[in-house]
């Protein structure tokens, strides 16, 4: 399998989406030129360009991308080279209505936008595979390709006929027989049974409440309908140059696509990500993020997109303060990436992002941004061929799994107050303000690697995930479970008592009696082993067998019952603590695994990691914070010597080598 590493070598890629097609065509050897001062080494071409690639149905016009793959090539530039089936050109949805994806009361989606097409559609397959292969075809040599890029960013939903034709024919691999159909859907209730496969549809708009088996395998079907688009594309490139890698842009922790099984498809998993700059914890989110891509990855990835000032999608949309984007550039850098992209090189002047910052802004080379880009460009040149390639180590796991949030993420649940990034995202605050490292991993993978699992909340696990984490408590790992887990099956059956039978023992636990969901904003006293705190969120009614109770609930319906629960190395947490008390929980357990953090008491917002040989410290702190660090390191970036407290600024970063103990 073709690596990043084997296509470009010891070095971090930096660049972005070069969209030249708004400019005329006499400016391009200028934006070359100034991308050459940035340090540029790779753009991404031709994303959203299929209408001008075909012009009309089966029309070619090539000759400006040849002129552009040549110009890149001569500048010494590489290209990350996009099939543009991202958004096809009005004459397909004029033409072939069929190919414009319909929503769940069966309205079109229009052109006039992008991501306007129905993954099941034949017509758009077949033009996306033709433009597909013709581009392999074409630039398969060209001594500037780096890489493919497929698509952009996957999330089209459909429910058109074409797609209920698709559905059918997905869950007819799955059940074989209707009867089974109707048994893991559960249809017996409210009248659902259905007799052939004919009946079945998508889950459209209906009177209230659809079947959340069906819903679930809908959005199972949806991940894999989208992702047949993605390998039909990458097989036809791939034929013509095996020797180069392939890859899709995900968005992050979105819910659309089941990013563990697409990874295993790419040769390079690459994310875009664009942390809210007035988020204080805006630096955690964007770890969370490249910790997911990372362990999707199993080793380096791509930072694909980025924005080097304010987004223009959000209600209120800041730019970066000085200095925050090169922070969160190596940021990402330290946590794995191997490239480091932005969307777009130049700001549009037209058209719906006529407001997105971009690598060279509307104030152009004089301008700030411009000027903080090309400090990032040269540091990364100097940093890349040491760190390109190596990796980054955690001794704890985060169990996460794509299904088991599309699970209980339907109608018809206790909360909906609930929701699973917000909670996952808490459970990944809480142990990186405690300074450790952390892998994300599905939860039916071989977790031996890890000291300490911890799962923040996972409703739905299947019987073999369930094995999984029983070998592993026996093997001698330390879980850290979170509320409402285990609860249902592979087909979103709830088990019998509340939780699995098989956890319930790990965890010491006899019945789960009842789930107590809070309020918006609610709050439960509770004490632990780390004093009082606040639950919030969620409260259960349960009881231990088993285990040691170390924490309970105060006053409320609840008072006097197991909070949190110990049994041996298994621990169950039955609510969500607020921030503090969740850090000194998972604090307490890291310690009792053995899993250590990077640097011993890090100070309020300091965050370190290491890469290969490399200490990454970066300060995301709203003031200069000092970090003692043991032994004597220099300074990548300043070439400065260190031994003992190193000082960083405010969006401050240091990466050290050690060069004594
Ligand atoms: C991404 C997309 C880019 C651009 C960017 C703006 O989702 O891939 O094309 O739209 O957002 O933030």
């Amino acid at each position: 399998m073709p690596s990043l590493y084997d296509a470009t070598g010891p070095r971090v890629l930096f660049g972005g989406d070069y969209n030249p097609e708004q400019w005329p065509e006499e400016t391009w050897p200028d934006d070359l030129r100034l991308m050459k001062d940035a340090g540029v080494t790779s753009v991404t071409l031709g994303v959203f360009s299929w209408a001008r690639l075909e012009p009309r149905p089966g029309a070619r016009d090539f000759g400006w991308l040849d002129r552009l793959m040549d110009l890149t090539h001569q500048h010494g530039i590489g290209v990350v080279l996009a099939t543009p089936t991202a958004s096809p050109p009005p004459w397909m949805g004029a033409r072939h209505p069929e190919t414009l994806p319909r929503g769940e009361d069966g309205g079109v989606i229009w052109y006039g936008s992008r991501q306007h097409f129905c993954p099941s559609s034949p017509v758009y397959r077949r033009y996306a595979a033709a433009l597909a292969g013709d581009l392999a075809a074409r630039y398969g040599d060209h001594p500037a390709l780096l890489m493919w890029h497929i698509n952009n960013e996957y999330c089209t939903f459909c429910w058109c006929d074409e797609t209920a034709r698709h559905f059918r024919r997905w869950l007819r691999d799955r059940y074989t027989t209707v009867d089974a159909l109707n048994e893991a859907w559960g249809t017996a209730f409210w009248s659902q049974r259905y007799d052939d496969w004919t009946e079945v549809i998508p889950p459209r708009r209906a009177q209230y409440l659809r079947n959340p088996a069906c819903t679930l395998d809908f959005r199972r079907f949806t991940s894999d309908a989208l992702l047949e688009c993605f390998t039909a594309e990458r097989d036809i490139v791939a034929a013509r140059t095996p020797h180069l890698p392939v890859t899709t842009n995900f968005m992050p922790f979105w819910t659309g696509q089941d990013a563990w099984r697409w990874a295993e498809e790419e040769d390079v998993v690459s994310v875009d990500l664009y942390p809210d700059p007035r988020d204080p914890l805006g630096g955690q989110y964007g770890a969370m993020i490249q910790d997911m891509t990372r362990s999707q990855a199993r080793g380096p990835w791509m930072l694909m997109e980025q924005a080097a000032g304010p987004v223009n999608w959000r209600g209120v949309n800041h730019p970066k303060p000085r200095g925050l984007n090169r922070l969160w550039s190596l940021q990402a850098v330290a946590r794995g990436a191997d490239a480091i992209c932005y969307f777009q090189w130049r700001q549009s002047r037209q058209g719906a992002e006529k407001f997105h910052s971009a690598m060279v802004g509307h104030a152009g080379a004089p301008g700030r941004t411009f000027q903080e880009v090309k400090r990032i460009g040269a540091e990364l040149a100097a940093l890349g061929e040491r760190v390109a390639g190596t990796h980054v180590t955690a001794d704890v796991a985060i169990l996460h799994d794509w299904h088991s949030w599309w699970a209980d993420g339907q109608d018809g649940r206790l909360s909906r107050e609930l929701d699973h990034p917000t909670v996952v995202r808490a459970w990944h605050r809480a142990l990186w303000e405690a300074g450790h490292s952390t892998d994300f991993a599905h939860p039916e993978r071989d977790l031996s690697a890890y000291r300490m699992v911890v799962i923040p909340h996972l409703y739905l696990l299947t019987d073999t995930a369930v094995d999984n984490l029983v070998t592993y408590v026996h093997d001698g790992g330390t879980l850290v479970s979170g509320f409402l887990t285990g609860v249902a099956d592979g087909d979103d059956r709830v088990r019998p008592g509340g939780m699995d039978a098989r956890l319930r023992e790990l965890f010491g636990i006899g019945t789960v009696h009842e789930w107590w969901p809070l309020e918006a904003g609610g709050t439960v006293d509770c004490d632990g082993p780390d004093g009082a705190f606040l639950g919030t969120l969620w409260s259960e009614e349960l009881e231990a067998s088993t285990a040691r109770t170390v924490g309970s609930y105060r006053g409320g319906e609840l008072d006097g019952m197991p909070a949190v629960l110990r049994n041996g190395r298994a621990w169950y947490v039955s609510t969500l603590p607020e921030p503090p008390a969740l850090r000194a929980l998972l604090t307490r357990t890291a310690h009792q695994a053995g899993a250590r953090p990077v640097l011993p008491d890090p100070p309020p917002g300091l965050e370190a990691v290491r890469r290969g040989g490399l200490l990454f410290l970066l300060n995301h702190a709203p003031g200069p914070v000092t970090a003692a660090v043991p032994g004597h390191h220099r300074d990548l970036l300043t070439g400065h010597r260190t031994d003992g407290p190193v000082r960083l600024e405010r969006h401050g970063v240091a990466v050290l080598r050690q060069e004594r103990p």
